[in-house]
């Protein structure tokens, strides 16, 4: 199997460090920085032989060299600064990926594309549209880092393993993301069972705001080992036809009563990309949170759609 990353920059080279070590497929890395791309190859494929792996890595000056992959990632585009939300890349990113995602089409017309660059539900959007792939086809990684980073602060919170708790983050990758409280379950009981509501609010206002904190702490840069984890994870679901459910950003035609966005929601994810959308049921709140992050998501496509 083979797997293209477009983008060697912090998520990109770690999650082809991710699939280099799982031994998964071979990995093709582009970057306008073709230095960059072929130091970060090398590197990787020193890593092999100590790894036990049996892929190949190599970098790619052209697109061509990209045909015949199982998933082309895109992580390439800006990161956040201190200070900057995810929206804030809306312009400068969708020109990159823009470019990129006419060349994947033309490149690797049979891949799955899973798109790591912010603001990527809006970004994951115009990949549909661009490339004309089917909407299966485009899947946006959030939900699986949403939900980890919802996990993880639980566990930190609650002293509970992060195996004995479930959780499910839908919406926007943001301020707009929507944990499901009603089907959040740490040590198999509910969380309004163990915790006040204000304890509550602050685990989530902490899931929103970890992104940030990360740009803050690093100065330059933003988080990378969670979203290229998540990505992988993706990826693996995808490669070994797992049928696994996780929360991803795909477009919706109907469901939840959404049409015309790419918003997260739990799918299964198999060799054909999203095998299917899986429609839980949600409290009337949860509902309403959810169309709220679709309409913001609506008002950026549509400025997207603008600028382009
Ligand atoms: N084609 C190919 N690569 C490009 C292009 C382009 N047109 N434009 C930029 N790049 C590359 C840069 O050269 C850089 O190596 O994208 C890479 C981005 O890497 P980083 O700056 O390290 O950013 P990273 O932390 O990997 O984040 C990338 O993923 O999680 C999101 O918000 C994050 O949008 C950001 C993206």
């Amino acid at each position: 199997m083979k797997v293209s990353i477009v983008g060697a920059g912090n998520v990109g080279s770690t999650t082809a460090l991710f699939i280099a070590n799982s031994g998964l497929a071979d990995i093709v890395i582009v970057d306008i920085l073709s230095d960059l791309a072929k130091a970060k190859a090398m590197d990787i494929s020193h890593a092999l032989s100590a790894l036990d792996s049996d892929v190949t890595i190599q970098a790619a000056d052209d697109y061509k060299e990209i045909s015949g992959s199982d998933i082309v990632v895109i992580t390439a585009g800006l990161a956040r600064k201190p200070g900057m939300s995810r929206e804030d890349l809306l312009k400068t990113n969708s020109d990159i990926v823009g470019q990129i995602v006419l060349k994947v089409k033309e490149s690797a017309p049979d891949s799955i594309i899973v798109m790591v660059t912010n603001p990527l539900d809006s970004m994951a959007y115009m990949a549909l549209g661009l490339s004309g792939f089917d909407a299966k086809k485009v899947i946006g990684m959030a939900g699986v880092l949403d939900s980890s980073r919802f996990t993880q602060i639980l566990s930190e919170n609650l002293n509970v393993k992060r195996s004995e708790i479930e959780s499910t983050v839908l919406g926007s990758h943001g301020d707009l993301m929507v944990p499901l409280l009603s089907k959040t379950k740490a040590g198999g009981r509910e969380l309004r069972d163990i915790l006040k509501p204000e304890q509550i609010e602050d685990i989530l206002e902490k899931t929103k705001k970890c992104g940030g904190q990360i740009v803050s702490l690093l100065k330059s840069g933003s988080a990378y080992y969670g979203p290229a984890a998540s990505c992988f994870k993706m990826c693996k679901a995808i490669l070994n036809d797992t049928k696994e459910i996780m929360c991803a950003s795909v477009y919706l035609d109907g469901e939840y009563g959404l049409n015309d966005v790419c918003i997260g929601v739990p799918v299964r994810l198999g060799k054909k990309g999203v095998e299917e959308i899986i429609e839980v049921e949600l409290s009337k709140d949860e509902l309403a949170d959810l169309q709220g992050a679709a309409q913001a998501l609506k008002e950026n496509n549509k400025c997207m759609k603008q600028t382009e």
